[in-house]
C-alpha cells in the first residue's frame, strides 16, 4: 500500500534541503502572510519553523527523566483557573506562567459564542471528528507516521481517547470559562507534541521514512487544523445547518486561540475563513495519501467503532466514512464496499439532519438507525468509549516499543 515513489520524492527533497518541498509537495510555500492573524508575515515556510521553547523544555524533562513525575503532578490540574501544581521543575513553571493563558487578541464574546455554537452543533461535530477527521488524519502521511511509531501508537484506544479529550474540552459548554479545561488541555497537548519532536527523532523506524529534521512543525499542525476545523465547517454547511455569519467567525476565533495555545505563529493563522481555505487548497488536500502506518491506523480505529462498541454494522460504518471522506481516501484504506449501505448513507443521512434540524416534517425511515449511530459517537466522545471520566493527557517518555 506505501506510496514509495512519493515518499522517495519527499525524503530526497528533504535531504537536499529543498524549503517548502518537505511540507507542500514540491512547491514553494505560497500562502500569504497577508491573510494572516498577524496581518503580515515574514514569508517563513511553516512546515520549517517548529515551537523552540517548548522543545527546550521538553528536551530537559525528558534527560532529567522528569516526565513520569510530571505526570502524576499534573494529574489534578485541569481547570483554566487552577493555580499551578506544585512538585514542577522551576523551568516548567517558569514556561507555563509565560503561555498557559490566553493571548491579548482573544475576545471574550466571540469565545462564548464559539462555546453556544459548539453545544448546539455537539453531534454532528462528533460525526465529523471521529469517523471524518479521525480517519482522515490516517491518509495525514505525517501523522500518521509520528502516530504510528510514538508510543500512543501502540494503544490507540487510549490515544483516541486522550485526543477527545481535548475535542471535548473545546467543543464544551464552559470551554473558556474559568472552570472549563480548554486553556490547560491545550497546553498539555504542546508540550506532549514536544516530548514527541524530541522522541521521535531517536526512532530508527519513524525515521526511516521521515521527511523532515523534527516531526509536528508549524506547518503539520495547520494541516491538522484544516483537516478537523475547516473540514467540519464545510460539513455542516454541505449538510444544510444553519450558520450564521457571527457563528462562522466565533468558530474560526476559538481555532485561532487553539492554534496559538498549540505554539502555532500568528504570521501563519488564518484571519478570515477564506483564508482558512486557501491555506488549506495548499498545504492539505494536495499531500493526502496511504501509507502503510496509516492503513495499520484506520483498521484499529475502526474496529473501535463498529461492533462491539456501538453495536453498528461495519458495512455501515465504512460506507458513512466514505461519504464524509471520499472513495479515494475509502480505497487507500481498504474499506469494503457495501452498495447497499452506501445508498442508505447517501440518501438518508442529509434526510435524517434535515429532520433533525427542523427542515422537513418528514421523518427518514431510517431515523432510528442514525439516531442510534450519533448517540453512540457522543458517548464514545463523551465517556472515550470506555470510563465515565476523561482520560488525562500525559506527556510520553518513550517511543511506541519494538
Ligand atoms: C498527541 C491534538 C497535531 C502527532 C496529541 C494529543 C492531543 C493532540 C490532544 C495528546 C493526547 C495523546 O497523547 O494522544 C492535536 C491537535 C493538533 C495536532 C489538536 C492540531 C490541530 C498533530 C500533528 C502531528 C501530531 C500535526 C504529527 C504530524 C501527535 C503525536 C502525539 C500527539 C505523535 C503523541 C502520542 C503519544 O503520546 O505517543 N495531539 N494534535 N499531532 N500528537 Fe497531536
Amino acid at each position: 500500500m506505501e506510496n514509495l515513489s512519493r515518499r522517495k520524492v519527499l525524503t530526497l527533497g528533504a535531504a537536499l534541503g529543498i524549503a517548502g518541498m518537505a511540507g507542500t509537495t514540491g512547491t514553494a510555500w505560497a500562502w500569504s502572510g497577508k491573510g494572516s492573524i498577524a496581518g503580515s508575515g515574514t514569508g517563513a515556510d511553516p512546515f520549517q519553523v517548529w515551537d523552540d521553547t517548548a522543545d527546550a523544555v521538553a528536551k530537559a524533562l525528558l534527560a532529567e527523566g522528569k516526565v513520569a513525575a510530571v505526570n502524576t503532578a499534573w494529574e489534578s490540574w485541569i481547570d483554566n483557573n487552577a493555580p499551578l501544581p506544585a512538585g514542577l521543575p522551576d523551568y516548567l513553571v517558569a514556561y507555563l506562567q509565560q503561555v498557559n493563558k490566553l493571548p491579548s487578541w482573544a475576545d471574550p464574546a466571540k469565545l462564548a459564542a464559539s462555546e453556544k455554537l459548539y453545544t448546539r452543533l455537539s453531534s454532528y461535530l462528533f460525526v465529523s471528528e471521529t469517523l471524518g477527521s479521525g480517519i482522515m488524519s490516517t491518509v495525514i502521511p505525517r501523522e500518521a507516521r509520528a502516530v504510528y511509531w510514538s508510543a500512543g501508537g501502540a494503544d490507540m484506544k487510549q490515544r483516541a481517547a486522550k485526543t477527545f479529550t481535548f475535542g471535548y474540552d473545546l467543543h464544551n459548554s464552559k470551554a473558556w470559562a474559568p472552570d472549563g479545561h480548554f486553556v490547560v488541555t491545550a497546553n498539555k497537548t504542546r508540550l506532549v507534541h514536544a516530548a514527541v519532536r524530541n522522541l521521535l527523532p531517536t526512532s530508527a523506524k519513524y525515521q526511516s521514512g521521515a521527511d523532515q529534521p523534527k516531526p509536528i512543525s508549524n506547518g503539520d499542525i495547520l494541516r491538522t487544523f484544516h483537516s478537523v476545523a475547516t473540514f467540519a465547517r464545510s460539513n455542516m454547511l454541505k449538510w444544510n445547518i444553519a450558520l450564521s455569519s457571527a457563528e462562522q467567525e466565533a468558530d474560526l476565533h476559538a481555532w485561532q486561540v487553539a492554534l496559538h495555545l498549540l505554539g502555532v505563529q500568528e504570521q501563519f493563522i488564518p484571519q478570515t475563513w477564506a483564508d482558512a481555505e486557501a491555506q488549506a487548497q495548499q498545504m492539505l488536500w494536495p499531500v493526502l495519501g496511504p501509507t502503510e502506518e496509516g492503513v495499520s491506523l484506520a483498521k484499529t480505529l475502526l474496529g473501535y467503532i463498529e461492533n462491539p462498541t456501538l453495536g453498528l454494522d461495519s458495512g455501515f460504518v465504512n460506507e458513512l466514512v466514505r461519504y464524509l471522506l471520499n472513495d479515494q481516501m475509502g480505497d487507500w484504506l481498504g474499506l469494503p464496499r457495501d452498495y447497499a449501505q452506501a445508498a442508505l448513507v447517501c440518501l438518508e443521512w442529509p434526510a435524517y439532519v434535515a429532520f433533525r434540524e427542523g427542515a422537513t416534517k418528514i421523518m427518514p425511515g431510517s431515523f432510528y438507525l442514525f439516531d442510534q449511530f450519533v448517540r453512540g459517537i457522543s458517548m464514545l466522545y463523551l465517556n472515550n468509549g470506555t470510563s465515565p471520566t476523561q482520560t488525562p493527557i500525559t506527556l510520553p517518555a518513550a517511543n511506541r516499543p519494538g
